[in-house]
């Protein structure tokens, strides 16, 4: 779908965990790929100047859904949005997953796996998912099977996510999706085997100006020299895309 600029119309709020919100949007024939944004404009007003991204959670009948924390004064005035209020909307956005066929495993710290649900109702079988959060208050769940890390022990075990990587055979996986925090894909693009690392694609995330490529504001270091930009070269991009000595948040 050709991204545009739209009124989606809030139809739910649902505050998940402290600071934590899903808005369900009406947006009549909205369609997007998992993995792709939208910027959305927290207000009419000057501040703040730009939209913010989020990545579409999942789609809904005539419209979609996004999860999201509150960081700042854009997402805490998202936030404040009620049922029947419009969101100034720019999307689909970006490049998404590319859903391999197979089985995947999925591995996500914190909000990184805010997209998750949308990934996983276009793969092709039930993927694993490997899950950390700072508590069981934080976590986001996926449904289905999933192997969970958190750092204060309250769900699964304590923990990092990359804590989990050990056991997993990673020659059962046909791709692996990576998304969260920048330590937190670095940990697992440096733990997973070498002969492995090419399945892996990661979701990236950088501050971003406009979102659709002109103002340059969200460069990303490639492999081999360069930038790729993350509004329109990703946000997903095969691991072996970035420089990861380079890339700093
Ligand atoms: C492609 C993409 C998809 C995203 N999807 C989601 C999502 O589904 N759910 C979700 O909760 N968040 C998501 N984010 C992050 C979200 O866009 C930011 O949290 C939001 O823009 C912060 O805006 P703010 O005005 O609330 O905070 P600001 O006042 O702009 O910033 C508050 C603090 O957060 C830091 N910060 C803000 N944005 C980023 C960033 N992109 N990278 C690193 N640090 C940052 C700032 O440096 C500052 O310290 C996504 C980001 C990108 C690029
Ligand atoms: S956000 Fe403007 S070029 Fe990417």
């Amino acid at each position: 779908m050709t991204a545009s600029d739209f009124d989606a119309v809030v139809r739910e709020k649902e505050r998940i965990h402290s600071g934590v919100f899903r808005l369900a949007f009406d947006a009549p024939g909205f369609l997007g790929a998992p993995g792709q944004f939208l910027e959305m404009e927290p207000c009419s007003g000057p501040f703040p100047m730009t939209r913010r991204p989020l990545t579409i959670n999942r789609l809904l009948p005539g419209g979609f859904e996004v999860v999201f924390e509150i960081r700042g004064r854009g997402t805490e005035l998202l936030a404040k949005k009620e049922a029947g209020e419009t969101v100034r909307t720019l999307g689909p956005l970006g490049r998404g997953w590319r859903t391999d066929p197979g089985r995947w495993l999925l591995i996500g710290g914190g909000m990184g796996a805010a997209g998750f649900p949308f990934l996983k109702s276009e793969l092709p079988e039930p993927p694993m998912v490997l899950l950390g959060a700072s508590s069981s208050a934080r976590l986001l769940q996926t449904g289905g099977h999933e192997l969970v890390a958190t750092e204060d022990g309250s769900s699964g075990i304590r923990g990092l996510v990359t804590d989990l990587l050990p056991g997993i055979d990673f020659s059962r996986f046909a791709a692996m999706a990576v998304c969260g925090p920048l330590p937190m894909m670095r940990a697992v693009w440096n733990t997973v085997p070498q002969e492995y690392r090419h399945l892996i694609q990661v979701s990236t995330e950088s501050r971003m100006g406009c979102g659709w490529g002109v103002c340059e504001g969200c460069s990303i270091p490639a492999f081999g020299g360069g930038y790729h930009k993350c509004c329109t070269d990703g946000p997903v991009f095969m691991g072996n895309e970035l420089d990861w000595n380079r890339w700093t948040e």
